[in-house]
């Protein structure tokens, strides 16, 4: 049995005084272990957050990380950097890197295996755009996205993998894929995985998930839970969610 995933990216939202809001808020409910909690908030909250939930069943990601372990990358962090701070999970991937940052699959690839090789446990981001879903290129996109990402990562790596499948049309938009349709494309992409490990990994789904329909995806059989954005920003919404999952 897959335990459940529940992971909000707070993309560039919250101050460190809001992130200690949402947490102080969030504390007051309860969290039951047999779920992963999962919150990836801008770097500068993390030393905060990851000191805040040490001892809780909240585990703390980043949102991005470079491939190299050092070197002249301004702007850039490293796994080490991560690691430092107990950081445990990392987005690797999302479509807004990809669309604003021009991250190639390449360099997803090589992000990834350096987050492995730390000991981080990577949320690789894939999904197809509207353009590609209205061409009826949907497997074509997600498959050659997993395949060049997981090019030169073992099959036991793979295994500590989890993915999320972003539709791009669905993020933030409020037209959150169908249930079924989402199930189809992440039982697609976990027949791409090594079959050893295609019961292990977990693949959520992304897109303009709330409370009104996470619980619809989580019927799912081959859906472990969910990569939220906007509704994770909210603890008593997110902690909706995370009951759900
Ligand atoms: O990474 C999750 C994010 O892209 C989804 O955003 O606001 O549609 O839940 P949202």
């Amino acid at each position: 049995m897959r335990k459940p995933v529940l992971a909000g990216n707070w993309k560039m939202y919250k101050t460190i005084l809001e992130t200690k809001d949402f947490l102080r808020q969030f504390h007051e409910h309860t969290i039951s272990d047999d779920r992963e909690v999962v919150i990836c908030a801008p770097y500068p909250a993390l030393p905060w957050l990851t000191e805040a939930c040490e001892g809780t069943s909240i585990q703390i990601g980043a949102q991005n990380v470079h491939w190299e372990l050092e070197g002249a990358f301004t702007g850039e962090v490293s796994v080490q950097m991560l690691k430092a701070l107990h950081v445990t999970h990392v987005i690797i991937g999302h479509s807004e890197r990809r669309a604003y940052f021009a991250e190639t699959d390449e360099m997803i690839g090589r992000k990834l295996r350096t987050a492995l090789t730390a000991g981080l446990t990577p949320i690789l981001c894939i999904g197809e755009t509207l353009e590609e879903k209205e061409l009826g290129k949907t497997n074509e996109v997600v498959k050659r996205q997993l395949r060049t990402a997981l090019e030169d990562v073992s099959p036991v790596e793979v295994g500590k993998l989890i993915i999320a499948y972003e539709p791009v049309w669905a993020i933030g938009s409020g037209l959150a894929a169908t249930d079924e349709d989402a199930e189809n494309v992440i039982s697609y992409i976990r027949s791409l995985l090594p079959e050893r490990y295609q019961d292990k990994v977990r693949i959520l789904y992304g897109g303009s998930v709330k409370p009104e329909n996470i619980a619809a995806y989580m019927s799912q059989p081959n859906i472990d839970g969910a990569l939220v954005g906007g509704a994770s920003l909210d603890p008593d919404v997110f902690h909706k969610m995370l009951v759900e999952v």
